[in-house]
């Protein structure tokens, strides 16, 4: 009997549209703190404006509603073609949909109004949280359900990394977030003192590690082999890669408290811990740029080829910086100044952010029925936009970075300071617009994916009421992995 199933790919279309919208507004709200920090005058003396209000509001914006809603969205597609099967649990899948998208919009309202447990990357209050926890376990019913039903025995390694998101992020969130609730808007957190240090890092690293970097490399293991059109350069690799990857991670959060109250050995354990993680973080990256061994002339054509490459090396260049970064001496310097800004934007505008675009380039013609994007040339226009708005950003604020770490700790013959903080501010400054400049550029980019989206979608918006049958092909039942299976 022919398999008749199709795909259901209309929660991933919703998740499609959401990742291009949210990236706008977040990173919006990051230029526009980011010029505060220029102009503070900015602010308007209006409270919700200010800079440490918009902040969080940046960060949620970027990593959980557009980073989050890419993820979920990828996710479902992958796990359904890997899996040669439609996805479980149809009105649960849409619901986790309407869900994130709930949580995200009262986070983003709720912070800059100053409800916030004032917990980096955790600040929504507890009704926001409960609500995350909820849609977080339905998301994960989802996807096992559906990995359950698969219709090819081996599951292929982007499932693995997904897998591992899913769980790590729904154990991180919930424990991080036991707090007792004093009113409708305001609750405190169970734990205390150097306690509620070590799980809120706890919590903060491995958001880096199983939001920011597991999940986004279950989308790698999946696009790129598949824009490259050949398979993973070494897959055995990859699983080497995923368990050391994952069980070292969970190690190095320490790395965020050096010299504080901290045990002097657990910060060493942390960078003893974040100099090993180089090795499977570099391993994902040469595994994923050594599959296009072969299919480099891409790099000419496909402009969702030139965002995953970049990103690759994005990658390894900005895990090269954290490991150093974690070593005591370095991180003397580093700390408190724009450095970790820029290795913080080094891994999301160009590992994170460019991961998204060439998955979400190669993915969303396919989601929407199409043949290809509506326009070659915006692809090309964003590819620029971003890459140079990109370099805008880390290097102004490696060089304000270098700068404020150098001023700080200079001292004259009798030990008093050289410079005040103040003069650190002015002589960054001008670096400070710059990485505004470069925020407008990367912005500007999502502006042009989403116009090349809506007009990719124009054909398609008819099959979001009369979807268009992908059909599942036949299982191939192998107990290795074979090379992928040709699109969609
Ligand atoms: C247009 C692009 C972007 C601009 C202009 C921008 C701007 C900013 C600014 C001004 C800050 C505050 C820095 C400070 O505290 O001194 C910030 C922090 C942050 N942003 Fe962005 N951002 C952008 C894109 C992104 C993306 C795509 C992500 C993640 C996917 C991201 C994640 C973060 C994180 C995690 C922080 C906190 C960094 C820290 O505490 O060291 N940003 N961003
Ligand atoms: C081998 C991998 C990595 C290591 C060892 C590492 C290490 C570090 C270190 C040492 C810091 C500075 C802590 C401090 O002085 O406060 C840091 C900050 C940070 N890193 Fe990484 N990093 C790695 C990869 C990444 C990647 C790929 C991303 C993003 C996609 C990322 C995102 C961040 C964020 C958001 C912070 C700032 C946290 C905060 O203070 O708010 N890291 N990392």
């Amino acid at each position: 009997m022919p398999n008749t199933e199709t795909y259901n790919d209309d929660v991933v279309r919703l998740f499609l549209l959401a990742a291009a919208v949210w990236g706008i507004i977040g990173m919006s709200i990051g230029v526009y703190a980011g010029a505060e920090l220029a102009w503070p005058a900015l602010n308007f003396d209006v409270s919700w404006l200010s800079f440490s209000h918009l902040r969080p509001s940046h960060t949620f914006g970027v990593i959980f509603a557009f980073g989050g809603s890419a993820l979920m969205g990828t996710c479902y597609y992958v796990v359904q073609r890997t899996g040669h099967t439609r996805l479980a649990l149809g009105k649960l899948a849409t619901f986790t949909f309407w869900g994130w998208q709930l949580a995200c919009v009262l986070a983003m309202v709720t912070v800059p109004l100053g409800m916030t447990q004032s917990k980096e990357y955790a600040e929504p209050e507890w009704f926001v949280d409960i609500i995350i926890a909820v849609v977080w376990v339905s998301f994960g019913t989802v996807f096992f359900a559906t990995l359950a039903r698969r219709r090819i025995q081996h599951i292929y390694v982007a499932n693995w990394y997904y897998a591992a998101f899913i769980i790590a992020v729904g154990l991180l969130h919930i424990v991080n977030n036991l707090a007792l609730p004093v009113s409708l808007t305001k609750s405190y957190p169970i734990y205390s003192g150097v306690v509620d240090a070590m799980v809120q890092w706890w919590y903060g690293h491995n958001a880096v590690a199983f939001f920011l970097t597991a999940g986004f490399l279950g989308m790698m293991y999946y696009f790129v082999p598949r824009q490259a059109q050949q398979p993973l350069w070494s897959y055995r690799f990859s699983i080497v890669n995923f368990w050391a990857l994952i069980s070292v991670y969970m190690w190095a959060g320490a790395h965020h408290l050096m010299f504080t109250a901290l045990p002097d050995w657990v910060q060493s354990v942390g960078m003893a811990f974040s100099l090993v993680l180089l090795m499977p973080s570099w391993g994902s990256a040469a595994n994923g740029l050594m599959t296009f061994q072969g299919s480099w002339r891409k790099l000419k054509t496909d402009p969702a080829v030139k965002f995953m490459v970049i990103a690759l090396v994005f990658y390894a260049a900005s895990t090269f910086e954290g490991s150093m970064m974690a070593i005591k001496s370095v991180n003397s310097l580093s700390h408190y100044t724009d450095w970790t800004v820029a290795h913080v934007h080094s891994g999301s505008i160009g590992w994170v952010a460019m991961i998204t675009i060439g998955s979400l380039y190669a993915m969303a013609p396919r989601a929407l029925g199409q043949p290809a994007m509506y326009s070659h040339r915006g692809m090309e226009v964003h590819f620029w936009l971003h890459m140079i708005g990109l370099l805008l950003y880390v290097i102004s604020m490696w060089l304000a970075g270098v700068t404020e770490g150098m001023m700080w700790r200079a001292t004259g013959a009798d030990g008093s300071l050289t410079y005040s903080f103040l003069d650190s501010l002015i002589a960054i400054k001008p670096l400070y617009a710059v990485r505004a400049l470069g925020g407008v550029l990367v912005v500007s980019g999502m502006v042009v994916m989403a116009w090349n989206l809506w007009h990719t979608a124009a054909d398609a918006r008819a099959h979001l009421i009369k979807p268009i049958p992908v059909p599942i092909p036949e299982p191939v039942m192998h107990q290795t992995p074979a090379p992928l299976p040709a699109y969609p």
